[in-house]
Order: structure tokens, then sequence, then C-alpha cells
């Protein structure tokens, strides 16, 4: 990963797969809808989520009712970081990804696909991805420090 650098001519998101993904062995199948959809993977990377990162990542919902279960569940298993290159790529794989609720998500959306409800007290929907080129530049920068602009 070292020495890669965005082209601010193009767009990037960044793309989470959470825990529930990961031990599930949807990774690969995941990926897969990205790069059908035509969209090219620029930087990957396996890990464990901190604290920091999920405190910084998650930073609009710092203090909601959810925000502690919903950072124990990011901790409870590896996750895969994911920036994706595309032309408007933030819109179209908020698309692929779907509705927060993974039982309401829409079936063919990856969240509506993959997920469902569980009586686990928090949502499990695989997946996260970048709301806005600005959200999509901020966490880049989390999770791949090692990237240049
Ligand atoms: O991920 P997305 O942008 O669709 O939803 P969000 O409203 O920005 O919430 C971020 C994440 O917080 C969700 O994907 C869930 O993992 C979690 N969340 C939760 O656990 N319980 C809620 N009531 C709302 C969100
Ligand atoms: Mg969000």
């Amino acid at each position: 990963m070292s020495g890669l650098k965005l082209d601010p001519n193009k767009e990037y998101t960044l793309m989470l797969v959470k825990p529930d993904g990961y031990h599930r062995g949807l990774v690969g199948k995941i990926l897969a809808r990205i790069e059908q959809k035509g969209y090219a993977i620029v930087a990957l990377r396996v890990a464990e989520a901190t604290d920091d990162e999920l405190q910084d990542h998650y930073e609009e919902h710092r203090g909601k009712h959810f925000f502690e279960s919903m950072v124990d569940f990011m901790q409870s298993g590896k996750i895969v970081a994911a920036v994706i290159e595309g032309t408007r790529v933030v819109e179209g794989v908020r698309s692929l990804v779907g509705s927060t609720n993974p039982t309401e998500a829409a079936p063919g959306t990856i969240r509506g696909d993959f997920g469902r409800d569980y009586d686990s007290g928090h949502i499990q929907n695989l997946v996260h991805a970048a709301d806005s080129t600005a959200s999509a530049a901020r966490e880049i920068k989390i999770w791949f420090p090692e990237i240049s602009e």
C-alpha cells in the first residue's frame, strides 16, 4: 500500500465489511458486487478496528443510544477496509449497500440479500459505506493513513 496516491480528478469511497460479514465468509461475495458494478478496488486491508479508529469513524454518532453497543460489535472480529474508485462511486456504492436496517433493505442490495435482524441488541448490517465525498476523504484517512492525496 505504501506510496499509493489518490488522483484528485477521480472519485473514491470508503467501504468497510463489518465483523458479521467477515465471520460469515462474505468478504469475497461483497467485494465481487463492487467489481461487478464496474468499480475498482484500489486499496484493501484486513484489520481489527481499534477504539480510536471507531471513535473517529463514527464521530457523528457519538453519544447516541446505540453507540457503545455498535463499537463493541465493530470490535467483535476482523473487518475489511476498502477504497473504491469510479465515477459517482459514493452514490453508487451506497445504492449497492442498501438501507440501514437489513430486514427492510431492498432485495438486490448487499444488506437486503445477506442481512436480517437478530435478537442481538444491535444492527448487524454487514457493511459501511461513506455517505458523501467529504466523509469518504475523512474516512480514507482513518483506515489508510499511509495513502496521500
Ligand atoms: O450505516 P448507515 O449510514 O446506513 O446508517 P447510520 O444511520 O449512519 O448508522 C451507522 C451505523 O450505526 C449503522 O450502520 C449501524 O451499524 C449502527 N446503528 C445501530 O446499531 N442502531 C441504530 N439504531 C442506528 C444505527
Ligand atoms: Mg451513515
